[in-house]
């Protein structure tokens, strides 16, 4: 088992970019919130990735939250590649365009965070993008807190094709 596997279970995002007529969208476990104030996210990509590529031209992103019943296009998201495929053909989410970024929203995900690259951090075998989040779409019902009684989010159990979910339970500090 591979030492970061320990941190695991870790929630699952789909980052798009790239344009609404060129979209492009990849499965990503490694995304960090960074700061509060200005909102900054992470994301850690692969240099391999053509995701990679994109969001060097575009210096744009969107950071998408799926829930479980997007599980079949997220692992396809997560297991093609977009430079040798159109992955929009391939899966059945929708791509909207977003407010402030050119990279598309998606329209089937609880939120999207559009992202504006302000710093990219070589880390080994990935690029930490850190994204400053330029606006936030979401469902309504998700406005005040994240709701996990009726929103099922993606946790990726480990490396591999294993996934869970939250529960709806509770628990108060
Ligand atoms: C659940 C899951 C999580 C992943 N997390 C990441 C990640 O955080 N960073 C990364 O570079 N690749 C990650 N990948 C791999 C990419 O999603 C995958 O290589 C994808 O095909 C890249 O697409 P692209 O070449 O179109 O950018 C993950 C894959 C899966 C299935």
């Amino acid at each position: 088992m591979h030492a970061l596997e320990y941190l695991y279970p870790m929630r699952t995002f789909l980052i798009t970019s790239g344009t609404m007529e060129k979209p492009n969208v990849m499965t990503a476990d490694w995304v960090t919130p960074l700061s509060l104030n200005p909102p900054l996210v992470g994301a850690a990509i692969a240099h391999k990735r053509y995701t990679k590529k994109l969001i060097d031209e575009y210096g744009e992103f969107v950071v998408s939250v799926p829930t479980i019943e997007l599980l079949k296009d997220v692992w396809i998201a997560g297991t093609v590649s977009g430079a040798n495929v159109n992955k929009a053909e391939k899966l059945s989410l929708t791509f909207v365009p977003s407010k402030k970024v050119k990279a598309p929203s998606i329209k089937e995900c609880q939120a999207n965070l559009e992202c504006k690259v302000v710093n990219a951090v070589e880390t080994g075998d990935h690029v930490l993008y850190v994204g400053e989040i330029v606006e936030v779409t979401h469902e309504d019902a998700f406005k005040d807190k994240p709701d996990v009684k009726n929103y099922k989010f993606i946790l990726h159990v480990g490396f591999g094709n294993m996934f869970t979910t939250n529960s709806s339970e509770i628990f108060k500090a």
